[in-house]
């Protein structure tokens, strides 16, 4: 079976739709066809100032909505990232690998660092590099992310690339896997711009009151027009509505068309309100009963850490010894 990995950060506690229908629905699917490897990546997290208590907690809270969405402990390897210190190890390789130059081009670091007012790490600069080790550690075939993170994999590519290129064929090249119609989510509130924690009236929380996300999804900005059509340079609002509402029903966008022709967009978003409130609700159930006995929850992603270790301390073993280092006797 192919490899697949992928990871999202714990800082925000709870994941948006943004996160889900971008990638990780698609990570809940590609364990039927998969050997899965998921983490929660606390090495990247604290790339800004995270409270130690918090970081914990949502790492558990993390984990928590991961299984709750349906990755199965049993099939998929789900652990985190700090548990398996060969993260570390290859990234600082892979940092030796990285021009300055190249890492400067990335242009969520650019996007990051504009935004953030306390002074920006070194560790926000080499962000992409540990994801670049996260990655090459397991050989993947496939890595399901939303658009956001395409240039991260290019950068990967390209560093597996020179490391082959330089020592041996050592690194699989992995390809991102990247779902069209979902690949970017955008803010209810500016759609234009994507989906992010960093603006919290347009963003719909997976563990927020459903409630409060339907009344978020009732006041999404749409247009001075009055009819449901897809059309995402004219529509941009509507158009996420409608791709939102798909996503999560599985009707296509042309029937949802044509089901609300002659209908308001007020009728529109009362009704995702709803969809949304019935997928997430049995979703939070779980959370809390996952969270409910962490010690299980914990036991769960020990598991995951030494399938993980498993297959990471090979191929870092392997990089050593392509690089020169001797082995430790
Ligand atoms: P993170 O934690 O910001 O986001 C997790 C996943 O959610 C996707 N995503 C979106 N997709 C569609 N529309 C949106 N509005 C939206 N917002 C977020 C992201 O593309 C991502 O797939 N650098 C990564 C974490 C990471 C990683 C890795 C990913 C670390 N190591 C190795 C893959 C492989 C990140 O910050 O994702």
């Amino acid at each position: 079976r192919p490899r697949v990995l992928s990871g999202i950060q714990p800082t925000a506690g709870s994941f948006h739709l943004g996160n889900y229908l971008g990638a990780l629905r698609q990570w809940v699917a590609l364990q039927d066809t998969h050997d899965a490897f998921y983490c929660v990546v606390d090495l990247h997290a604290i790339t800004v100032e995270q409270d130690p208590k918090v970081l914990r907690q949502n790492t558990r809270v993390s984990a928590a909505q991961l299984l709750a969405l349906g990755i199965d402990p049993d099939r998929s390897s789900l652990f985190v990232q700090s548990h398996v210190p060969e993260h570390a190890q290859l990234g600082w390789v892979m940092q030796c690998m990285t021009g300055f130059g190249e890492a400067g081009r990335m242009t969520q670091f650019k996007d990051k660092s504009a935004r953030q007012e306390a002074s920006v790490g070194v560790g926000l600069f080499t962000y992409p590099i540990l994801q670049a080790a996260d990655i090459l550690l397991y050989q993947a075939h496939h890595v399901p992310v939303g658009e956001d993170q395409r240039q991260h994999l290019e950068l990967t590519r390209d560093l597996a690339q020179r490391f082959n290129t330089r020592y041996g064929k050592t690194f699989r090249l992995p390809e991102p896997y990247i779902v069209k119609d979902t690949a970017k989510i955008y803010d209810l509130q500016d759609p234009t711009s994507k989906m992010s924690k960093s603006v919290p009236a347009g963003v719909v929380e997976l563990l927020d009151d459903p409630k409060r996300s339907a009344k978020k999804i009732r006041s999404a900005v749409t247009d001075t027009g009055r009819e449901i059509v897809y059309d995402p340079a004219a529509k941009a609002g509507v158009s996420n509505l409608l791709v939102i509402f798909s996503a999560l029903t599985g009707r296509s966008v042309e029937s949802l068309v044509a089901d609300y022709d002659g209908k308001g967009y007020g009728d529109l978003k009362k009704d995702l309100g709803e969809v949304f409130t019935e997928f997430v609700t049995p979703v939070q159930a779980r959370v809390a009963e996952y969270l409910d006995d962490t010690a299980e929850l914990d036991k769960v992603l020990a598991r995951g850490a030494e399938r993980a270790r498993s297959v990471a301390s090979k191929t870092l073993a392997r990089a050593y010894d392509r690089i020169g280092f001797l082995t430790a006797t």
